[in-house]
């Protein structure tokens, strides 16, 4: 069930724009019931506007409808096991559960199973706000 969301993961990273870094990052998200949005990172010359490939699939996520993620997956071609960022971690962690699966994959596929609990313990929670 994983491998084909790795392969959007995969897809999704193929449109990085990454001229700065050279680091293209792909990331894809599936919800409940079954839909898949995918991300890569995307910067900017003026750098600290440029943003994550999970934060776009995000993006694409919302504009999608939302709903229950239940599982992620993010690949960088130049390193396996790339772990999302704390700015994505929180992000993620807005539409996901402590269980929500994260795939960290390699090239081949996934490399690692955890969890958005094992990613962000203790992270701030927005519950208050509301
Ligand atoms: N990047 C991501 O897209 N996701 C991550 O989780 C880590 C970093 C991007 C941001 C930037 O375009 C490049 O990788 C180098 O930091």
């Amino acid at each position: 069930m994983s491998h084909d969301l790795f392969e959007a993961a995969r897809a999704a990273m193929a449109k990085a724009y990454a001229p700065y870094s050279k680091f293209p990052v792909g990331a894809a998200l599936r919800t409940e019931d079954g839909r898949v949005f995918t991300g890569a990172n995307i910067e900017v010359a003026s750098y600290p506007e440029g943003w994550c490939a999970e934060t776009t699939a995000l993006g694409h996520y919302i504009m999608g409808g939302g709903g229950k993620i239940v599982e992620i997956a993010v690949l960088a071609e130049r390193m396996a096991k790339c772990s999302p960022c704390g700015g994505c971690r929180q992000r993620l962690a807005e539409f996901c559960r402590p269980e929500t699966k994260l795939y960290l994959c390699d090239n081949t596929g996934v490399a690692e199973t955890v969890t958005m609990g094992d990613m962000l313990p203790y992270g701030f929670r927005g519950d208050i706000l509301k």
